[in-house]
Parts: C-alpha cells; structure tokens; sequence
C-alpha cells in the first residue's frame, strides 16, 4: 500500500474555469457544468477533491481501479516505459511488452484461452470479440451465420456492436440505426426473491430461452452469445445457480461460440481471476479491459480460445489473417501498466483477498435491508447492487440524489437508473467496508 494520502498532496483550492468545452460522456452535461465534482488526486482508497476533501472509493473508480489508486509499481512502470519508448506500432512491427503481457495473462485464464488481442477498452473489446465471432465461422464456412445473441439490460460497452447486442432501451433508442441481426434473451433481474444472498437455486430455466431464439432464427444463422456473467452496469444482475453452464451447454449443442464479456468481472472482483473461473464454465471468447491496468492506462484484452484463434488464423492464406485491429493495440505504457499491474494483484494476492472479505462484504451490504427506500439488496464478491424504490414519476432520481450526497459527504458510489451499485477497491479494509454501509445507510434517511 502507498503512504497514506496528505492534504499537502493535494491542490488546495479549485481554479475557477470554463467548463463548457469538455463535452461530457454519459453525463447531465448542464446540471454537471452547473453544479460540477471535481476529482484531483487519488491515492489507495480515497480521492480528494481540488479542495482537499477526502472520498472513499465504493466503485474502484468506474470498477476499474482494483489494487487502489496510484499503486507505485504501476506509477513508476509507466514512467520507465515512457522514457524508453513512447510509441510502437504493431501492425507488422512488434515490441517485447505486448508479447509479454499477452502470455502472462492467459496465465490467468482458464486453459486454453491463450490467444489475446489488445484493444483500448471494454467497448473496444466487445466490439472485437464479436469480429472475431463473425470471421470464426466464415473461416469454417459457415457464413450464414451471422446473428448475435445478447440480453435485455445487458452492456458492453457504447460501439456499434456492443451497443446492439446490449440491452439498455437508452443507449439504443437514440441511434435508430443499429447491427443487423441482433435479438436478445431475457435478462435474470427478479428471478430470485429480493435480499438474496449470493448466487441462488431459482427453479426456471431462464438459459432455456435460448432453445427459442434458435428454433426461431434457426442455428445455422447464429454467430454467437454474449453475456456478462454478472451484469454489473444494469443493476449486479447476478445470474441464477446453473444459468451460465446451461449458456454453455446450449450454445455448444448448436455450434454457436459463447462469448462472456468479463470487462467488469475479471480481475478478482468476484473473488476469483475471472467470472469464467468462479462459475466453472469456459466461454470461447472472453472480453477485459479496466481491471487489466487497474484503470491507470487505457487498455483492453480480447482471450480467444485456440480453436477459435487456429481457425481464423491458421486457416486463412499468406497474409493478414484477422483484418481488424488498432493504433493503440500493445501500447507500450499501456503494457507496462498491465504487466506491473498483474504483478501486483499475484504479489498481493488480492483475489483472494476479495474472495475471504466476501462474506463479511455480504453481511454488511444486507445490513442495508431496513434501510430507508431500500427494495432489494444483492451480492457477489465483493460487489453490492442496493435498489431503491423509485420515486413516483420520476426513474432515477432517489439514487441520483444519494449519489450526489454521498459525494458531498466524502463517499463515492455508483448508481444506474434508482440501483446503486458498490465494488470496493480489493484492498479495502474491513472498518471500511462497515463505514460505506454505515455512511450510505445514513444518508438514505436524508433522501427523499
Ligand atoms: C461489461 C462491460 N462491457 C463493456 C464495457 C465498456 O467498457 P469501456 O467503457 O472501457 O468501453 C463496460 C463498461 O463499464 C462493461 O461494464
């Protein structure tokens, strides 16, 4: 862990600026620029802001920051590499890290899936994963099949690709046009009773519904599935006991490639190196991104099972194999991020550090059940999705309004739609987990 964060670290006083020229992502631009929160320095659990005020991390950033802020391994890579090299391309050309980082991480994942393209994020990703899907079975010559099959309330990410094939109404209806032959399976939100704890045995088979898309579309036209074993960005969906091993059984039954989108579940957050390693089961193609840098330098990770890589790859004439890539794949700070970043969580061992806070995470997260507006609390390693009742007429805006109390108070959470949703830096400390509860149970009390 760093030293413990000073004020002197941080600016004191907040230079009055123009904030009208940033346009701003997934954000209330004029209510922002009006009542703007600005960040200015972080270190382990806590940012402050220009004035100096500390605030405990409840979302490792945007669920990216997993060892802590400003871990000096990670700084300090950065800084070498930047001084050594700024820029390679690897397009044609290479440069060690990438190669390095690539093997190191499929350490991590399950066996196998030791084929990793570099991309910028988990958008990037997403978008790159169902590429790959697409080119698998026109490589096998089978490009009929060409439709893609994700959730409602499922995410991944704002490119064109990830945007179809999630489920969240706002991000699509505003761009009418949208990937062809796209359809979605239910989402698991409510198939276990509210205040459940952890994974639950729900007795339907929601997984099944896939044996309808493909008797409807037909096998021989669907690519692939993408889902997010936890859906985190829709609420901490998590899915009911056997759901994503019946994905599995289903999708290999038809030949359709399983792809498990682990931008926010890799890296220990469910208390294990991946989703796909917590419920057992192997997707043929696996999205990262956050968690691969713990947010330091843009990055993301595409895993690709061998046959999946040999078919495209080593089925395919001299030449490009896969036409797809970026300026920015295998960055060198990117990479050195990563590697220095993946030795920190081994060094520290904080999967499973997430994994043995899980129970207690669990029993104060639940601690919430009484709490004021509070409809529905769930869990997962060490994340937490608390559900507000709505206030009438107005979606959202109860968990906005805590939102914006708790930052005042020096707590930073995360809300969609009237959820919030909490996911702790992995070094989070025990006193800390019962302060954000305690905090965030209190606050609930002020908001109407
Ligand atoms: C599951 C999932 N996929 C993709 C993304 C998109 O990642 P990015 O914002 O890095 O493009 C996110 C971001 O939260 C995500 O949660």
């Amino acid at each position: 862990m760093n030293a413990p964060i000073t004020a002197a670290a941080a600016p004191q006083s907040a230079p009055a600026r123009d904030l009208s020229a940033f346009w701003m992502p997934f954000t209330d631009n004029r209510y922002f620029k009006a009542h703007p929160r600005l960040l200015a320095s972080a270190d382990g659990m806590y940012y402050r802001t220009p004035e100096g005020r500390a605030v405990l991390d409840a979302t490792s950033g945007l669920w990216c920051v997993n060892a802590g802020h400003n871990r000096r391994p990670i700084v300090e890579a950065i800084q070498r590499q930047a001084a050594v090299m700024d820029f390679a391309p690897t397009f044609q050309l290479g440069h060690p890290l990438p190669f390095e980082l690539a093997e190191r991480l499929s350490r991590l994942l399950p066996a196998g899936m030791d084929r990793i393209f570099f991309t910028n994020s988990g958008s990037e990703s997403a978008d790159t994963a169902l590429k790959m899907a697409l080119a698998y079975h026109r490589a096998r010559g089978e490009p009929g099949r060409l439709r893609l099959i994700g959730r409602q309330r499922g995410y991944h990410g704002t490119n064109f690709g990830g945007t179809s094939v999630g489920g969240i109404g706002g991000n699509r209806r505003g761009f009418a046009a949208q990937v062809w032959g796209v359809d979605h399976l239910g989402h698991t939100h409510g198939a276990a009773p509210a205040f459940s704890r952890g994974v639950t045995a729900v007795n339907t088979d929601l997984a099944g519904e896939l044996e309808d898309l493909v008797a409807l579309h037909g096998p021989e036209t669907i690519a692939a599935v993408m889902v997010e074993p936890v859906a985190g960005s829709t609420g901490v969906l998590v899915p009911p006991a056997g759901y994503l091993q019946r994905l599995r059984e289903i999708t290999r039954k038809h030949g359709i490639l399983l792809i498990f989108d682990e931008v926010i579940t890799g890296f220990g957050r469910l208390g294990a190196a991946t989703g796909a390693e917590f419920f057992g089961v192997t997707p043929d193609i696996l999205t990262l991104a956050k968690g691969l840098t713990n947010g330091a330098a843009p990055m993301g990770a595409v895993a690709a099972s061998r046959a999946v890589h040999d078919a495209i790859v080593e089925g395919a004439p001299p030449g490009i194999e896969f036409f797809h890539g970026y300026t920015y794949s295998g960055h060198p700070l990117s990479s050195a991020a990563g590697l220095a970043c993946l030795q920190l969580y081994a060094d520290e061992g904080l999967f499973g550090r997430a994994a043995a806070l899980a129970p207690l995470w669990e029993a104060a997260a639940h601690s919430l059940a009484d709490a004021r507006h509070v409809i529905d609390v769930r869990n997962l390693g060490l994340v937490a999705g608390i559900e507000l009742e709505p206030r009438p007429g107005a979606p959202g805006a109860r968990a906005m309004d805590a939102f914006r109390r708790c930052f005042d108070d020096g707590l930073l959470i995360r809300v969609t739609g009237d959820i919030i949703a909490l996911s702790p830096p992995l070094i989070v400390e025990e006193a800390q987990i019962h302060e954000m509860f305690g905090r965030l149970g209190q606050i609930l009390k002020d908001v109407e």
